[in-house]
């Protein structure tokens, strides 16, 4: 499992997301741009290690560079976990130091380990020491109730001492208890000056901004302050935002293609995945935002999540949903 030779640095990239950035939505992602950086689901140590790995390590050659997010604390499972990541042909492994969920925590992974900076730092190493791929953090700014920016300025201190080069930034605290996941990705309020603060204070680390960032003009401003932007809820409800990545910031124009010509390119993947065993609504469900804001998009939504038209429905159910949609944007114009 080679991959491409020269990777491009993390100027854009796709956040990990559970349920959402698996191999479908990557491999659909990466038809828009092809130089942001993907990032998997995570995948937890005790997934990997008792688990079955061809469900959880699998991917396209397509979709490089690609990072393997992992959940958890154990440095002797995480550095066999960054071996398998290795075999399997990542470009990086990321640890997660930021989700706040009841089950993570009871794991004693994600976001508490921000307040056990030795314990990430002794994690990094332990992986760093096993494998020749980059390894990665992803965190948040603090937890709970701290709001000084020192307590992010000294973890990121402590786990660079391990060798960790590159952080990327939730930019808002996770409260451990009493919220939701989803109310942690929207009530804690977003700081974006502590992570401008911290490159301007660490320039040689290399540093994210994530969190709530939705337009190319957000990304543009981001960029002159930090190495990079990882986009996640809106790179997968409003897809399209991805179409001009690779012009605006990765000087590629050559890259971007039409919608329908991602959807034509989508149809022998859905056909392979079919012949594997999989049901189209598998694919399907992660490609429903790619007509955002185009007259007929309804009709795209619509045919792709009818439980009717998809039982039993192959690859042709897209090129009916996509004519269908440019049949009402055509009649419009
Ligand atoms: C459905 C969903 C699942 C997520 N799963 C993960 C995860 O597995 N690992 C992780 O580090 N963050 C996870 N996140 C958090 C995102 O990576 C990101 O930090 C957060 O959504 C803020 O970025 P955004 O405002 O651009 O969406 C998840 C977010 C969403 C919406």
């Amino acid at each position: 499992m080679n991959h491409a030779p020269a990777l491009p640095p993390r100027r854009l990239s796709i956040a990990p997301m559970l349920d959402w950035t698996d191999r479908h939505y990557r491999y659909f992602a990466r038809l828009i741009t092809r130089h942001t950086w993907l990032y998997t689901e995570m995948v937890t140590t005790g997934a990997l290690l008792h688990g079955d790995l061809e469900r959880h390590l699998r991917f396209d050659e397509a979709e490089h560079p690609l990072a393997l997010q992992l959940g958890g604390s154990e440095p002797a499972e995480l550095a066999r976990c960054a071996k398998l990541a290795q075999e399997w042909g990542y470009d990086e492994v990321n640890l997660n130091v930021g989700c706040p969920s009841e089950r993570v925590q009871k794991g004693a992974f994600g976001a508490c380990l921000m307040a056990e900076p030795q314990l990430v730092s002794d994690c990094v190493k332990a992986m760093r020491d096993a494998v020749a791929i980059e390894i990665t953090v992803k965190h948040r700014i603090g937890i709970d109730q701290i709001d000084s920016y020192d307590y992010v300025r000294e973890f990121v201190d402590q786990v660079a001492e391990a060798g960790c080069r590159t952080f990327i930034v939730h930019a808002r605290n996770a409260i451990l208890k009493g919220l939701s996941p989803k109310e942690n990705r929207e009530i804690p309020p977003l700081k974006y000056d502590y992570v401008y603060r911290l490159k301007r204070e660490r320039p040689d680390l290399e540093i994210l901004i994530n969190g709530g960032v939705k337009t190319n003009d957000e990304i543009a401003r981001h960029l002159q302050h930090v190495d990079g932007v990882m986009v996640g809820r809106e790179a997968y409800h409003n897809p399209w935002l991805m179409a001009e990545w690779d012009a605006l910031f990765y000087g590629d124009p050559a890259a971007a293609a039409t919608r329908e010509e991602v959807v034509r390119a989508m149809l022998p993947y859905v056909a392979a995945r079919l012949a594997e065993g999989n049901n189209v609504r598998h694919v399907a469900r992660h490609i429903l935002g790619l007509f955002q804001g185009v007259p007929g998009a309804r009709n795209w939504r619509r045919m792709l999540s009818d439980a009717k038209l998809l039982d039993g429905a192959d690859e042709r159910l897209l090129t009916a949903a996509m004519e269908a949609t440019l049949r009402t944007r055509d009649a419009r114009d």
